[in-house]
């Protein structure tokens, strides 16, 4: 992650407008599960932003549904460490010169693949599993290039 998209991060954590009840029952048929649904509306607000900013700008470029909900799920992992942007923003510049995560630094680190394993649970297809466990360590052999580099986009967008 560059200091950038941290920063860009930062700032859109704290000003994220919550899901309208419209865009909230798009999501909800975007995903088109109900564990899969459970699983994005048990994020924060601000990560419900994000995961839904990122799929539908997927959706909006006519892109396949499996990429849309891997736009839309791939932070899931994050809920798990509970911390607000000051913790998320010192956790990425610390890991940037090498202190070792500990504690829910270290669940916040591993959010990727923290969050593929519950979407492995939940039947995800295999793809959004394998975004979601490397979207901040390079492309999965499961993606194509062209994919790896939609996916990412969206999800730097915001
Ligand atoms: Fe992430
Ligand atoms: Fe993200």
């Amino acid at each position: 992650m560059q200091l950038g998209h941290l920063a860009r991060r930062f700032f859109s954590f704290a000003t994220a407008l919550p899901l309208s009840i419209e865009e909230s029952d798009d999501a909800r048929s975007l995903l088109g599960d109900e564990e899969l649904s459970d699983l994005f509306f048990a994020q924060p607000a601000a990560d419900q932003r994000h995961g839904y900013d990122a799929g539908s700008w997927l959706a909006a470029r006519d892109m396949p549904m499996w990429m849309v909900q891997a736009g839309m799920l791939h932070d899931i992992g994050k809920r798990h460490a509970r911390m607000g942007r000051w913790g998320r923003a010192t956790t990425t510049a610390l890991g940037w010169v090498g202190v070792v995560p500990r504690g829910r630094m270290s669940i916040y680190t591993a959010h990727g693949p923290i969050g593929a394993k519950e979407l492995g649970a939940s039947g995800a297809d295999a793809r959004i599993v394998a975004y979601t466990a490397h979207h901040h360590d390079g492309r999965p052999p499961e993606l194509t290039d062209a994919e790896w580099n939609q996916l990412d986009e969206a999800d730097r967008r915001n």
